[in-house]
């Protein structure tokens, strides 16, 4: 996030989310010309973050106690803000200089990406997602993701918005019967496939994520990764992306395994498919 930022010497910059060692590093370097605001909800964080940059070398670091939502509505504008939460929103574009770059790691449907955003004419581009995690943002921005627990709190399902989940329903449309496809698209042992994450994201508002919780186990689910695996979700329906096991490439000998959608429930095959 640092790299993305393209801190330079003199710049000034909000740090979302305070700790004290990410805005040391950026004092570094936007160097004694440059200006840091750190903004945290948490006045433990705050206090503590500000004790230990001034005993650290870097009290012209600026630490604020408040909501991040307004609380530097009267600092800006700024070169660069640098998100440190999980965010839903970024209700700082009004705070930024021409030229500047906003990093916000973004949650959406179950994920969360660093994104790069970039003033373009009227609009902010977001550029470079970079699979990442933060926690999630509290106060006027926080929001309140749809979960629903399966089997003995084993299976957890989890959407963005859209109607409640009803945990009942879909317990029972996981006991039933599932339809499968299969892609033909293959993927290597070591190949980064997030990037169908965004695009099915961007296909369906009932875009979530599956994921079996690792301490109890589950082998009721046979998702395409151990956690937050894509999954389109009803309220009693859902189909998740899965793996095929795995088998050899007949012209590179590479280990592969192909894609497939699992669904359950009412929907489940139109989901799937
Ligand atoms: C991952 S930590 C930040 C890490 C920090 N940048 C560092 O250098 O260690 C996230 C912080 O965001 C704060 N936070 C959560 N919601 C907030 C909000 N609405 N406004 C400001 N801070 C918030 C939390 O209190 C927490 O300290």
């Amino acid at each position: 996030m640092l790299e993305a930022a393209q801190l330079r010497p003199g710049a000034r910059v909000l740090e979302v989310g305070s700790g004290g060692y990410n805005a040391a590093l950026i004092a570094e370097l936007v160097g004694p010309e440059g200006v840091v605001i750190s903004v945290d909800i948490d006045s433990f964080v705050t206090e503590r973050a500000t004790r230990f940059l001034a005993e650290t070398g870097y009290p012209h670091v600026k630490v604020v106690l408040g909501d991040a939502e307004h609380a530097a509505d009267d600092l800006g504008p700024f070169d660069v803000i640098l998100v440190t939460i999980g965010a839903w929103d970024c209700p700082w574009g009004h705070l930024l200089a021409p030229g500047g770059r906003m990093i916000v790691p973004l949650r959406f449907g179950g994920l969360t990406r660093s994104f790069t955003f970039v003033r373009d004419g009227d609009h902010f581009a977001g550029l470079n997602p970079t699979v990442c995690g933060f926690i999630p943002i509290q106060g006027a921005g926080a929001h309140l993701e749809n979960l629903a627990v399966l089997v003995d709190r084993t299976v957890n399902l989890l959407v963005d918005a859209g109607p409640a989940l009803d945990a009942a329903a879909l317990g029972r449309a996981l006991d039933g019967d599932r339809t499968e496809y299969w892609t033909g698209v293959t993927v290597g042992y070591d190949d980064p496939f997030d990037t169908l994450h965004l695009w099915l994201a961007a296909q369906r508002e009932t875009f979530g994520v599956i994921w079996a919780d690792p301490e109890r186990g589950s082998d009721r689910i046979e998702p395409a990764m151990r956690w937050f695996t894509p999954a389109l979700i009803t309220p009693d329906s859902f189909a998740y992306l899965t793996m095929g096991p795995e088998h050899q490439d007949s012209e590179s000998g590479e280990r592969r395994y192909e894609l497939g959608a699992y669904g359950h429930g009412r929907l489940g095959d139109d989901l799937a498919r």
